[in-house]
């Protein structure tokens, strides 16, 4: 069984799930840190230089990948629900956790930083838009987790007990 992490950006998908595969003694697999070793480029490189679509379907190959082991805890990106094949390879045989939070806090935690081409311009905008947009393709995971006043190890928690 895998544990899959799902949800918007700044919802803290990569840093607690690599503190809970830690804990759990289990593998953890980043689908965004998985593309950017395959394409030797960064995320804003990647977008930058081939557009959205080349993203995701670097991003679908990363889910194949991500789901050829067991015992792994997963975080994806947060556009990761938008393929129906993804959310179905990545239902199979796992526990899906979908972490949320409410949007100042996601932009308190994105607002620094340049790594999410999704977001530029506009940040506040962007991200009311997207989370709207977005809401019905997050309907999908076994439990959600509130992040926005939860420390990592909190929800790190929550997770543990649901999963048992
Ligand atoms: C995206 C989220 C990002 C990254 C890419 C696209 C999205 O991951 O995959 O910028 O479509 O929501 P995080 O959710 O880890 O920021």
């Amino acid at each position: 069984m895998n544990i899959v992490l799902i949800g918007f950006m700044g919802t803290g998908k990569s840093t607690i799930g690599r503190k809970l595969a830690a804990k759990l003694g289990m593998e953890f697999y980043d689908t965004d840190q998985d593309i950017e070793e395959v394409t030797g480029m960064t995320i804003p490189q990647l977008f930058k230089k081939h557009g959205e679509i080349r993203f995701r379907s670097e991003e679908a190959a990363a889910v194949k990948r991500a789901m050829r082991k067991d015992g792994r805890v997963i975080a994806t990106g947060g556009g990761v629900v938008l393929n129906p094949d993804n959310v179905a390879l990545l239902k199979q045989n796992s526990f899906m956790v979908c972490l949320t939070a409410d949007k100042d806090t996601i932009y308190e935690r994105v607002r620094r930083k340049k790594n999410r081409p999704l977001l530029h311009g506009d940040m506040q905008k962007n991200i009311e838009r997207l989370l709207k947009e977005r809401e019905p393709y997050y309907q999908v995971a076994d439990i959600y987790i509130d992040t926005s006043a939860c420390s990592v190890e909190e929800v790190e928690q929550q997770i543990i007990e649901a999963f048992k």
